[in-house]
This record gives structure tokens, sequence and C-alpha cells, in this order.
């Protein structure tokens, strides 16, 4: 049997971030109308915080089941290496037949970002035109690519542990996007404090970002921090944000950024406003003053990544 392979390369040259937040779009709209299965992912653990995921769902809207296999392994940058590596798997749900297998390092990368874009184009106000990214690895570099598609970003403040790591992350962008002015900070709450777009995109495991830095009328994308024990967001922010989730189940077993203050009795589960697909359907209203400081929290899906895989073989 041939079977159709994608690398990295391939996914990266076909997979735009345009066409993947359409993608997302897509999948959200199906999960508001429960045309998905998506399985909670599993993780075994490797060694000292090193991690084998793997990611199921069925797609019936696409007539497509999958799964992603992936190890997270986040000190890889120190060796040049992505901190998520694998595969996508899809198959037919016609004939069972498997349709092609992608690069799911590529995958995760761009379609995180694409769906805090989407996020945050429901989200955020209108006028938003300042971002800060705290954390400047691959999903910086993937959020910077996807919210600019979103909104008119003129300015980017990015916080990294090192202001060398930051002035790089500028210096890498500043020629792609001449319009935005990049400001690497040494300070994070000086990179937070004018932001109307944040993103946390960092590894850690305890917070990045505090609530008394952020302005009002702020929206957070929390991406970083998928696992029950580790959380970027302090409970002060998330007390005062408006919440949403990618997805309920994923939320209540793997956010430590909601968790913590749930444990800490800061907040109830009625604090999770809705879920992203309750969102993108317009079911749900999340901004209702320019205010408001809202927050999506990114677990990243099974159905994101086989949705794109998906996308990507029948191309
Ligand atoms: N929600 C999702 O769907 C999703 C998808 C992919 C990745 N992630 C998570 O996003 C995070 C970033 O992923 P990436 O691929 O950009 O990783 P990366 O290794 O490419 O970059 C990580 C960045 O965080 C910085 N950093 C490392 N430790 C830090 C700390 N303790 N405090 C502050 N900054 C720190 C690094 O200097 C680097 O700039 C990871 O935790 C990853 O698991 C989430």
């Amino acid at each position: 049997m041939d079977i159709k392979y994608l690398s990295a390369r391939e996914v990266n040259e076909k997979l735009d971030m345009k066409s993947c937040i359409g993608i997302m779009k897509d999948v959200f709209m199906a999960f508001a109308d429960e045309k998905i299965e998506n399985k909670l992912r599993s993780v075994l653990p490797i060694d000292h915080g090193k991690l084998l995921g793997i990611m199921p769902a069925v797609l019936p809207y696409r007539e497509t089941a999958g799964a992603k296999l992936i190890t997270v392994f986040h000190d890889n940058f120190k060796i040049g290496l992505p901190s998520h590596q694998g595969i996508v798997a899809v198959f037919s749900t016609e004939d069972g037949q498997l349709q092609g297998i992608c690069d799911g390092s590529a995958i995760t990368a761009i379609r995180t970002g694409a769906v805090s874009a989407l996020a945050t184009d429901f989200m955020a106000n209108k006028d938003a035109r300042t971002m800060c990214l705290i954390g400047g690895g691959v999903q910086a570099d993937m959020h910077l690519k996807a919210i600019t598609l979103v909104r008119d970003i003129d300015t980017v403040t990015i916080w990294c542990p090192t202001l060398a790591e930051s002035t790089a992350f500028c210096e890498k962008h500043r020629a792609e996007y001449p319009a935005i002015t990049f400001v690497p900070c040494e300070n994070c709450a000086d990179a937070v404090k004018d932001a109307d777009i944040i993103c946390t995109v960092t590894p850690s495991s305890t917070p990045v970002l505090m609530g008394e830095w952020v302005k009002e009328g702020a929206h957070i994308n929390a991406v970083g921090a998928c696992a029950a024990a580790a959380r970027e967001i302090d409970s002060a922010c998330v007390v005062k944000a408006k919440l949403v989730c990618d997805n309920y189940v994923s939320c209540k077993n793997e956010a430590g950024d909601y968790l913590f203050p749930l444990k800490e009795g800061l907040i109830t589960e009625e604090h999770i406003l809705a879920d992203l697909a309750r969102v993108v359907s317009g079911k749900a209203v999340i901004r209702t003053d320019v205010k408001d400081i809202t927050m999506f929290e990114s677990q990243g899906l099974a159905c994101e990544d086989v949705a794109c895989a998906s996308w990507l073989v029948n191309q």
C-alpha cells in the first residue's frame, strides 16, 4: 500500500495560516453542532517532564477519523529541535482506509496559532493594535503570523527569559513586518502594560502573567500551560477575566490556569463562560464592554490536528 506522507516542509508550504484559521472555524462550528468525537489527550510520562501524547478524534463532517501521536520535550529549544514532534494519521470513515500521514510538529505549530487567532477575532476589541508576546519560540512566531491576520497590529512587545532572546525575535521579524514596531522588553510587566492582546506561549509551570499588569479591555490567549499542575496566568488575572475554554473536558482536566484559582476557591466552575464552539457559532457573546478583560484558555484538541491533516491529504 502506498501511504501518502506530508513532511514538515510540505505541511508548511501547503497549510497557510489564513486557510488554517478557516479550517479551525469549521471544526468549532461542527463542534457546536455536536458533529465531532474528540477524546481527551492520553499522556504517558517518559522521563523528567518529557511526554508522549495520544490524541484521537472523529470528524464525520469531513468523513475522517484520526489521531496525533506526539512527543513533548520542553527543553528541546536548547538543542535546536521543536518541543513537539510527531505525526497525525487520518483514515476514511467510509471504508477505514488510511488516507495519509502528516508531520505533527508543523500541524501543531500552525493550528495552535490559528485557534488563538479565531478566539481573538471573536473576543478582542476590534481596534486592538498592540500585542504582547510572553515567550519567543515556535508559538510566538505562529501567534505573530496568526494574530496579524485578524487585527491591525502596529506594535509588538515581547518578553523572554533573556533580553538577548527577545531582541533576536524582534530582529528576526522586523523585515517581514515593516509596519510593526517591535519592542524587546527586559521586564515582563513593561511588555504587558499597554497591550490590547497578550499571548502567553511559554512552557513555564508558574505564572508569567500577573493580573495587576493587564490593562482594561485586553484579550489574553493563554496557550503554553497544558497540564493540571502547570500555569502561566496568576489567579488574580483569571478572576478578573471573562474566561472561554477550547473544550470543557480538556479545561477541567488539563488547565492549571483554571484549576489553581478553582482549588483556591477564588472562582467557581461557572467562571468558564463558554467553550470556543459556542463563541464561534454565535451562541455565546463574551465581550459586552470595551473594558472587559477576556481570556481564551487553549489546551489544544485532537480534532484541530485531525482536521488539518484531513484537509492536507485531500488537497
Ligand atoms: N495550547 C496548545 O494547543 C499548544 C500547542 C503547542 C504548544 N503549546 C505549548 O506552548 C508552549 C510554547 O511552545 P513552543 O513550541 O513555542 O516552545 P519553544 O520551546 O519553541 O519556545 C518556548 C519559549 O518559552 C521560553 N521559556 C522557556 N522557559 C520559560 C520560563 N520558565 N518562563 C518564561 N519563558 C520560558 C523560551 O525561552 C522560549 O522563548 C509549550 O509549553 C507548549 O507545550 C501549547
